[in-house]
């Protein structure tokens, strides 16, 4: 016989819940960051001016957009995924350790090109000569460098979601047919615990 295990009660963990929040947290960051960034960057007009006309300022620009896109964009489907898939195929995610490598080399990644982008904009708008020229080049090779941790960082985040799913409902259903029923009787009433 088997016994119905209550749904979530193995997906369960406050670590990992404490760390989707943190993506979650880091999006309403972010957002309020890249959001005032392009108000004041659009809102001012002298640096409006600078960033469209100055050279290398559309590096400023790029900062702007990699915030909202690295920043907010993906933080939210992140927090969102990283919600919604382990109740999909009721399971625990495949490794805690990666979430937590993900969240921390996301972050550090997309800080960095942040960053650089910025520097790289703004000396090679006040200075361009030939040594800002070379700073410029040297700056973009740094957000090279942090765009890879940011694609690394995804990579991994990849692995521990297509993990996680590889065995999904299926395999539940094989090995526990009254947990599969019982979830699917509980989803109809809209009740997501066993009683
Ligand atoms: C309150 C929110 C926002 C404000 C006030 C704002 C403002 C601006 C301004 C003023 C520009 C530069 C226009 C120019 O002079 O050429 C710009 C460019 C841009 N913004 Fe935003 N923005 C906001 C949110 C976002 C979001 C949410 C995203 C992405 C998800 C985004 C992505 C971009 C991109 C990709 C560019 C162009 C970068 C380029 O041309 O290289 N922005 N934004
Ligand atoms: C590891 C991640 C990424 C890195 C390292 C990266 C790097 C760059 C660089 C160096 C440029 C400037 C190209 C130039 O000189 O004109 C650029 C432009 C841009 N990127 Fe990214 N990018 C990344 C991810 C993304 C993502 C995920 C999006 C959108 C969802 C995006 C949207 C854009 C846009 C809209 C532009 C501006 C194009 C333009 O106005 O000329 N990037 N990116």
């Amino acid at each position: 016989m088997t016994t119905a295990r209550p749904y979530h009660a193995e997906i369960y963990n406050p670590v990992y819940t404490r760390y989707t929040l943190l993506f979650v947290y880091a999006c309403v960051t972010y957002a309020i960051i890249g959001f005032s960034w392009g108000a004041i960057m659009g809102g001012i007009p002298a640096l409006r001016n600078f960033v469209d006309y100055a050279p290398h300022g559309k590096l400023i620009l790029l900062a702007h957009g990699h915030i909202n896109l690295l920043g907010w964009v993906e933080m939210a489907i992140f927090g969102a995924i990283y919600y919604f898939i382990p109740r999909l195929v009721n399971r625990p995610i495949y490794s805690l350790k990666l979430v937590k490598v993900h969240f921390w080399i996301h972050n550090v990644g997309l800080m960095g090109m942040v960053v650089l982008f910025t520097l790289a904009g703004s000396i090679g708008g006040y200075t361009p000569d030939a040594h800002s020229e070379q700073m410029v080049n040297h700056l973009m090779a740094g957000v090279g460098f942090f765009g890879t941790l940011v694609l690394l960082a995804n990579i991994i985040w990849g692995y521990n979601i297509f993990k996680t799913g590889k065995n999904g409902p299926d395999y539940i259903a094989a090995t526990d047919t009254k947990t599969e029923q019982t979830r699917s009787s509980n989803f109809t009433t809209g009740n997501l615990v066993n009683p």
